[in-house]
């Protein structure tokens, strides 16, 4: 009773699947970003009990392509542009098929000698890429949330000024940690995770540009101290989820030091950039951080998942995950043989470093950073056009790939309405999603609803900056038509069905 295949049908099943990726990759502009279907459509199609027969392969990759993949929300379009999303590059897909294929468990050197040595090595290159200190340790995680888990945990055994590992938080005075009140919502998990707890988490407020004040900082790392709490740890933000800002590093480095702080920068979304020569010197200061959060699956275009945790003194993260039970201490003292399961939470690991490491020798370091340079390029001219229109208003600088702006009509006697302006703009989120060209996401700006536009995928185009302005300008004004209807109304827009014909893409079956 063998789950294997026998070698032609293995072939065979593998030549479908890639069939599939590639008919998926084709006419990516001309695809509805969204499938507009409800949860319940979605759910109706997986609500079989659980198989106890087998089914033909080929009859279930079928039904992938049918179920799954026209079902799937196209964040591989150019014309996505909601939250940070990569498109994933080609290299990354057949990588994955090759990790999945040597199914090494890259916890340790000795039962996974080539895959180990290529993580260290992708380590190494990420470190380089954003220009942080050789010499740095690091490991790669499933993405951001946990590789700020990861750094943030590292800091909190560094600075603990009692054996926090041993005795919890419990054991000394409350520790204190500072970020941004435009940090990412993963810091608060990751701070409620490690038991320092949320209320120790100090949301230190942001300038106009949405940079945390530094000022303020100082103010509340003396205050802490003089309450005899136990400030840890300052974690700047270099891209802010929300508008792209980047924390003054430099400055925080100074302020890290004179206080003797551990630095950590969550660079998940804005790494990347620091080695791109535009925009490096946002990020003048990163090399001195302890540690730094990468996302790769945002901006090195990997497909999901892969994040990196860098730290600038590798010891730092064995000393707070190294945990040796007797099975697995068989040849851990060997110091030539490098265990990564003592270097992070994970004990069993896939091969992620696969698809970094092939992208990186199959791109190159330069055209990664042409990508990045391109993304920025497109953005600065969406928000150059923003500010130049009369029926759009920016809400936020951009300084890196997401601009944050509002539809106000060409109407200028609308233009001070804000209740009417929340309502139209919060309606025509909805609109967006509903008509599929594009794909964007609502945020708050200060309170204003903003639309928030962001790119990190290698296939968008100026021209798809363009076209996300057109439908953008035809939707608000269909919505601002219907207002008649009432400010709660939905605008009830059809779907765009490319000039209202079914969809036909390759792979698309009747249903
Ligand atoms: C600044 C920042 N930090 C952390 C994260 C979380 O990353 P992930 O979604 O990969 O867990 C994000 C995601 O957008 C982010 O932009």
């Amino acid at each position: 009773m063998s789950l294997d295949f026998d070698g032609e049908d293995f072939r065979a099943y593998l030549a479908y699947a890639a069939d599939i990726a590639v008919r998926f990759h084709q006419n990516l502009r001309d695809r509805p970003t969204f499938h507009g279907e409800t949860p319940t459509e979605i759910a109706r199609r997986f609500t079989e009990d659980m198989p106890s027969r087998s089914t033909d392969l080929r009859v279930l990759l079928e039904r992938v392509e049918r179920d799954v993949f026209t079902a799937a929300t196209l964040n591989v379009s150019p014309r996505f542009f909601g939250y940070v999303m990569s498109g994933g590059n080609p290299v990354g897909i057949v990588a994955e098929l090759l990790a999945a294929s040597l199914n090494q468990n890259c916890g340790k050197w000795h039962v996974s000698a080539s895959a180990t040595e290529i993580e260290r090595q992708v380590v190494r290159w990420i470190a380089e890429f954003i220009g942080f200190p050789a010499g740095a340790g690091g490991i790669l995680v499933s993405g951001g949330s946990v590789a700020n888990l990861t750094c943030l945990a590292t800091a909190r055994k560094a600075t603990a000024p009692f054996d926090v590992a041993r005795k919890g938080a419990a054991g000394g005075p409350p520790m204190t940690v500072y970020a941004s009140v435009e940090a990412h919502s993963c810091i608060d998990k990751s701070i409620d995770l490690l038991g320092i707890g949320r209320d120790h988490l100090r949301k230190i407020p942001a300038r106009d540009d949405f940079t945390m004040d530094v000022g303020a900082l100082e103010w509340q790392i003396a205050e802490d101290r003089a309450a005899g709490l136990a400030p840890s740890c300052v974690v700047a933000t270099a891209g802010t989820v929300n508008t792209g800002a980047v924390d003054p590093l430099d400055r925080l480095a100074d302020v890290c030091a004179v206080n003797g702080l551990w630095l950590h920068v969550d660079a998940a979304y804005g790494g990347p950039a620091a080695g791109v020569p535009g925009a490096r010197t946002l990020f003048r200061g990163l090399e001195r951080a302890h540690s730094v959060a990468i996302d790769a699956h945002k901006w090195l275009y990997a497909p999901f998942e892969a994040g990196c945790a860098l730290v600038r003194q590798p010891s730092h993260l064995r000393s707070t995950f190294s945990v040796l039970p007797e099975y697995l201490r068989f040849d851990s003292e060997r110091i030539d043989r490098f265990d990564f399961m003592e270097y992070g939470f994970q004990l069993s690991r896939g091969f992620r470093a696969l698809k970094l490491w092939l992208a990186f020798q199959a791109y190159g370091a330069d055209r990664l950073r042409q990508a990045i340079e391109s993304n920025i390029s497109v953005m600065q001219k969406l928000a150059d056009a923003i500010e130049r229109s009369e029926d759009f208003e920016l809400l936020a600088p951009s300084p890196l790939s997401i601009v944050c702006f509002r539809y106000r009509t060409p109407d200028p006697e609308i233009h001070g309405d804000e209740e009417y302006l929340e309502s139209l703009n919060h309606r025509l989120v909805e609109a967006i999603e509903a008509d599929g060209r594009v794909f964007l996401t609502g945020t708050s700006v200060r309170g204003r609803l903003a639309l928030r536009a962001c790119t990190v995928n290698h296939r968008t185009e100026p021209q798809d900056a363009d076209f996300l302005l057109e439908v953008l300008r035809d939707l608000g004004a269909q919505v601002h038509a219907t207002r008649e209807g009432g400010a709660r109304r939905r605008p009830g827009l059809p779907r765009h069905r490319l000039a209202g014909k079914p969809i036909d893409w390759p792979g698309d079956h009747p249903r």
